[in-house]
């Protein structure tokens, strides 16, 4: 019997995918470059499921499946997807549907969802979050691509993937050509942002608060069952209690230089590009680069050392200010994140719903929370909704949690411990909420020294004006770029 899905990379997100596909009831042929894997594999994880058919040349794997077929990718990002491409076309006929399932960058998978097409096959870029255990038993799936792929596959993915506690599938189709990869570098990003938060307030408690482990242990789990239920969270929680060889806590062992493969960045890089504020991620991604000053950063340790702060308040309701501090932050983030969505749906023609994204991330990815749920509930409600700042659940949150906040920073900022994923969310909510900002200064700055013009407050917007300011400069003005 042919195989229903072909997956190629036994590495151990491969392993795991197929294991699940397998599962659900779905034969699968696999292959892998490095084709002693392919044996092991067999005769280690895959021991005893007949449905699981070892393949050794490119051309053997796609004989092996049924048509039209369907092909995961499942390799490291990059060339290695373009050379594979290449490798399958000989053996593929028109309609068939080859799925990259890496954490590729999405103009990568439009570039190649066009030249595809132009073959007559059917590409699609899919995220896929969970890690190693979501692969296994069930990740968050964001397919896009190639329309005509989803009927074809979607059967196999929403039967894979994770649920929602009220049974929807977190995977459904995203949109067209690069979505499905960007949605994931959205979503990536976010979690970058939410582990930067979770680890300020983890600072405060432990360098300001000198909480023990236990005590942050039982926070955590305690802040798990409110508002800030997370994925998050509760592995935080076991960290805090997780004791290395000789008993001691294994987390205060760990360097203090935190890695990154570039996925938080590219979230950055694209909100500069399409003009969206997402300050919350791009600090958090700023706060990863200069922890890895280590060297550095001891040797200002010495040179700017401060007395300490003792912390004189009531340690209870402090704790408390933190959590409103971080889920207010958290509410920024998401905010923008979703500002980010919004403007590249725009950006790129997507047709994304902003409710259906929530879904996919509900359960089964490493942003999973209960949080997401509420998001899904603001955008069912309001499909159009602006900005989740005018969902009523969110603003009356914020406009709660603000004393609270706003008390956490000036502590913080006051002992001298840094918070800048805190900070940047209060800094954006205060800009947000500003009626009128300082940037008409920067205009007539500008137009200064520089004849760049400006619009007038009692002018129709879209006519400018330029000012002679010193009486020595000309009336010409320069052309001016709008972002
Ligand atoms: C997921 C994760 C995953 C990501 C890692 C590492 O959704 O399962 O987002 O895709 O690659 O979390 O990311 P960094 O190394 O950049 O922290």
């Amino acid at each position: 019997m042919k195989a229903d899905i072909g997956v190629i990379g036994l590495a151990v997100m491969g392993q795991n995918l197929i294991l699940n596909i397998n599962d659900k009831g779905f034969t699968v042929a696999v292959y892998n470059r490095t084709i002693t894997k392919v044996d092991r594999f067999l005769n280690k994880e895959a021991k005893g499921r007949e449905t699981i058919r070892g393949t050794y040349d490119i051309q053997q794997f796609c004989s092996m499946l049924k048509r039209p077929r369907k092909i995961m990718l499942m390799i490291k990002a990059g060339k290695a997807i373009d050379d594979f491409v290449e490798q399958l076309l000989p053996f593929l006929t028109p309609g068939d549907v080859i799925i990259d399932g890496g954490n590729s960058f999405f103009g990568d998978t439009i570039r190649r969802t066009y030249y595809l097409r132009d073959k007559g096959i059917n590409f699609v870029g899919t995220g896929i979050s969970g890690g190693e255990e979501g692969a296994r038993h069930g990740p968050s799936i964001m397919p896009g691509g190639e329309y005509e792929a989803w009927p074809l596959i979607k059967d196999i993915f929403q039967s894979i993937c994770a649920h929602t506690p009220q049974g929807q599938p977190c995977c459904n189709w995203v949109g067209s050509d690069g979505a499905g990869h960007y949605v994931k570098m959205v979503h990536n990003g976010i979690e970058y942002g939410d582990m930067q938060l979770i680890s300020e307030a983890y600072s405060l408690m432990n360098g300001l608060l000198k909480l023990s482990h236990s005590q942050m242990a039982d926070i955590f789990d305690k802040w798990n069952s409110t508002e800030l239920q997370s994925y998050l969270i509760e592995i935080t929680a076991r960290i805090m209690q997780h004791k290395d060889n000789d008993g001691k806590v294994l987390l205060e062992k760990i360097l203090d230089k935190a890695g990154q493969k570039g996925t938080g960045k590219w979230t950055s890089v694209n909100s500069l590009d399409i003009n969206v504020p997402v300050t919350l991620i791009t600090e958090a991604v700023y706060a990863r680069i200069l922890s890895s000053l280590k060297a550095e950063r001891v040797k200002a340790a010495g040179f700017f050392e401060t007395s300490e702060f003792d912390f004189t308040g009531d340690v209870d309701s402090f704790i408390s200010d933190i959590k409103d501090a971080l889920l207010a932050s958290k509410i920024i983030s998401y905010a923008q994140g979703f500002m980010l969505l919004k403007a590249a749906a725009k950006t790129y023609s997507w047709k994304l719903d902003f409710g259906d994204i929530a879904l996919m991330w509900r359960e089964g990815c490493i942003i999973r929370s209960s949080f997401l749920g509420k998001i899904n509930d603001a955008f069912q409600n309001n499909p159009a909704l602006e900005s989740l700042l005018f969902d009523p659940y969110f603003s009356t949150i914020i406009k709660s949690a603000q004393q609270s906040w706003r008390k956490v920073v000036s502590t913080a900022f006051n002992a001298g411990i840094s918070v800048p994923a805190f900070a940047s969310a209060l800094t954006f909510f205060d800009s947000y909420r500003s009626a009128k900002l300082p940037s008409n200064l920067i205009q007539a700055q500008r137009d200064y020294f520089g004849a760049h013009t400006y619009e007038r407050t009692d002018a129709p917007e879209g006519q400018f004006f330029h000012t002679n300011w010193t009486g020595t400069g000309g009336d010409t003005s320069a052309g001016s770029y709008q972002v």
